[in-house]
């Protein structure tokens, strides 16, 4: 893949999506000559556009900095956050589009409301009673929450789901597992969301195909850490009645690093 600043005098073109819902019917792509110097994103080039040839492009950012997770979108076909992605590591013809997985606003910004409505629906943090404290937790069971809890919620992994895109309304998708899987891993917590994952929000669905931990910009390990724990957590709890029974008095006694 070469440099674009070594082609074409050193600007690149950007093709971006272009549709206003309320307006058009049918979508269009739009063609913009772009100088680039060196360390650009692609959402300064998109800033660029908005700035100097195109005030009425649509796009969501917030951070610039790969935390906020608003401005996420397909590059080249490949779900990234604009602002981390250097134009520098793409070929010079660059193609933007807003994320397919979600209803569009209008031009690269994808309604992504729905899922702080499924959020909603998980069950939260419900820790055991306990006269102990502080809270005494292991470092393992610190470790391995933690690492869900860096999700910045830019739902790329919901939009390369296949699953999703398939089944929306039948799969809770990847971020919404991570949730989970962060809560029912916590040692003080007694609830359960994998048997509720499993029963009612399509997990049996989820063929693990990985493409939701390939393209997230945390390296969370959605599939291996999240997702299959969960389906083996549920699978345990649904057909294994002597894991269910010791489950369930672990639960009672409060015992940590077993959860
Ligand atoms: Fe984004 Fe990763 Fe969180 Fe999915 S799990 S929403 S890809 S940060
Ligand atoms: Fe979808 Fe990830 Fe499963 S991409 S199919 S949730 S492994
Ligand atoms: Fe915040 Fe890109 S602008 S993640």
């Amino acid at each position: 893949m070469k440099s674009i600043t070594t082609e074409k005098n050193g600007t690149a073109t950007f093709k971006i999506f272009r549709k206003d819902p309320s307006r058009d019917s049918e979508g269009r792509y739009d063609e913009f000559e772009v100088p680039v110097e060196e360390g650009m994103s692609v959402l300064d080039g998109v800033n660029y556009i908005v700035e100097h040839i195109d005030p009425t492009l649509s796009v969501r950012w917030n951070c610039k900095a790969a935390r906020c997770g608003s401005c996420a979108a397909e590059i080249n076909g490949y779900p990234k956050l604009m602002c981390k992605t250097h134009i520098s590591d793409l070929p010079s013809q660059i193609k933007l589009d807003p994320m397919g997985a979600f209803p569009l606003v209008k031009d690269l910004v994808a309604d992504v409301s729905s899922n702080f409505d499924i959020d909603r629906r998980i069950p939260g943090f419900s820790p055991r009673k306990t006269s102990e404290k502080p809270w005494v937790m292991y470092d393992i069971d610190v470790a391995r929450s933690q690492e869900f809890r860096k999700c910045i919620e830019c739902f790329l992994c919901q939009d390369v789901c296949h699953v999703v895109r398939d089944h929306s309304s039948k799969y809770i998708g990847p971020r919404h597992v991570v949730k989970a899987a962060a809560l029912d891993m916590h040692p003080m917590d007694t609830a359960d969301r994998s048997v509720l994952l499993t029963k009612e929000k399509g997990l049996g669905l989820c063929n693990v195909t990985k493409c939701c931990q390939e393209v997230c910009p945390e390296h969370i390990a959605i599939t291996d850490n999240a997702i299959i724990p969960e389906k083996e957590r549920a699978a345990d709890k649904l057909y294994d009645p002597v894991l269910s029974l010791l489950d369930k008095f672990l639960n009672r006694t409060g015992k940590q690093g077993e959860k």
